[in-house]
């Protein structure tokens, strides 16, 4: 990284996005802004593509390995652990698709989860006769000890898989990965995270946590285009799953035939040990280079500090809001907060229509079910909170 850039890779500083539209950008958790280093990447492989077409190629076979290890660091893992696929939607169909399921196997998931990481389980539930046991995630917020209680209970009575999501996407809640993990190991159980909201804001550690799988997309808190995303798949359990959804790259020396005689071109080659298998076919070189731009400025600045900015600035912001009446989702504990602030109007209208006032105001925020989000990351300042505030008055004094 050149100096120049590593000047603008500065908490709170928005150089690297000139073309953002908004005023206040609090919305990485639904579709981060691209900054300028991303965007430089990724003309630059379509400009290669345009050049060189297919000799374009060798170099993003290259890249693709560097952005594993990248990933892989990311998560505390090697790089032959993980696989990139579209998105985290495509790392839980992979997951769901490829365990060898037993008739009867039970599958704890939990309502409030965004669909993501319960349609897959549905559908496999449907082709392979599985039961779906199904937990509340907010009681984990409203009684966390009664709540690791209970799933404890279910652990107890058989469970083969758990699929949480590491931070709720209404709530922001930070799901007690390392304590379900520790339960899941425990008990025999497997333990599946959907991590998007939680990649590139909130420390994760496959290790600590006994995660045996986790799925994530770039868009968000990773900060990269759509279209592109990881799966993690521990050794162990690679090994045991099935190559349903294997395609050609899922071979072992699947390229040797492109540029071997005629006996290369072989269809009995043993799959890719490992994540690798779930890598199929040919891939998005463009959201590849975006993501590894975007990784390299995340880590540049690290995980912890980003998510220490991101709280001073979501304190400021919620403790503005609870003294105008407004009701905070966000968890009291700072181990166990996100990225996210979600909270209730006191005025009771709809968070949809709040968020639409707000970015009438230049302040993008979302409305999950209900919620009123505000997502910041590195590059937003702590001093745009006061203009947030400004705005939120304007509104409630309409
Ligand atoms: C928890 C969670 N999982 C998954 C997704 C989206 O998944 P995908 O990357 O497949 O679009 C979202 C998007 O808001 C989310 O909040």
């Amino acid at each position: 990284m050149s100096l120049e850039l590593a000047n603008k890779v500065m908490q709170g500083s928005r150089d690297l996005f000139p073309g953002l539209r908004f005023d206040v950008y609090a919305n990485h958790a639904s579709i981060s802004p691209l900054s300028e280093p991303v965007c430089t990447a990724i003309n630059e492989v379509m400009a290669a593509q345009a050049r060189e077409g297919v000799a374009f190629f060798p170099a993003e076979v290259a890249r693709r390995e560097r952005l594993r290890g990248q990933l892989a660091s990311l998560v505390g893992t090697e790089a032959e652990d993980i696989a990139l696929v579209e998105n985290t939607t495509a790392g839980v169909v992979a997951v769901a698709g490829s365990l060898p399921w037993r008739q009867g196997d039970r599958v704890l998931v939990f309502s409030g989860e965004f669909p993501t990481n319960i349609t897959p389980w549905q559908q496999a539930a449907r082709r392979h006769g599985l039961e779906l046991v199904w937990m509340d995630a907010d009681d984990f917020r409203r009684d966390r000890a009664a709540a690791l209680e209970a799933f404890e209970q279910h652990l107890a009575q058989g469970v083969r898989l758990v699929a949480v999501s590491a931070v709720q996407f209404t709530t922001g809640q930070l799901m007690p990965l390392a304590t379900m993990g520790y339960l899941c190991r425990r008990h025999g159980s497997e333990f599946f995270v959907d991590a998007i909201q939680a990649a590139g804001i909130v420390p994760l550690d496959v290790k600590t946590m006994d995660i045996d799988y986790l799925a994530c997309g770039s868009h968000k808190w990773l900060m990269g285009p759509e279209g592109v995303g990881f799966v993690y798949i521990a050794p162990e359990k690679a090994e045991t799953l099935e190559p349903n959804l294997a395609g050609w790259i899922s071979h072992e020396d699947a390229f040797e035939f492109l540029t071997g005689g005629p006996e290369t071109l072989r269809y009995d080659r043993p799959f890719q040990r490992g994540a690798r298998m779930l890598e199929s076919g040919t891939f998005n070189s463009i959201g590849c280079a975006g993501l590894e731009a975007s990784l390299g400025l995340i880590q540049s600045i690290g995980v912890e500090t980003i998510h220490a900015h991101v709280q001073t600035w979501l304190d400021v912001l919620e403790s503005q809001l609870l003294e105008r009446g407004f009701e905070s989702a966000r968890m009291p504990e700072t181990e166990n907060r996100s990225g996210i602030l979600s909270v209730w109007p006191p005025d009771h209208r709809p968070a949809a229509d709040w968020a639409a006032d707000l970015a009438e105001e230049g302040i993008s925020c979302a409305s999950p079910a209900g919620w009123l989000r505000f997502a910041p990351h590195w590059p937003n300042a702590v001093e745009e909170v006061a203009s947030v505030v400004q705005a939120v008055d304007r509104i409630l004094a309409r």
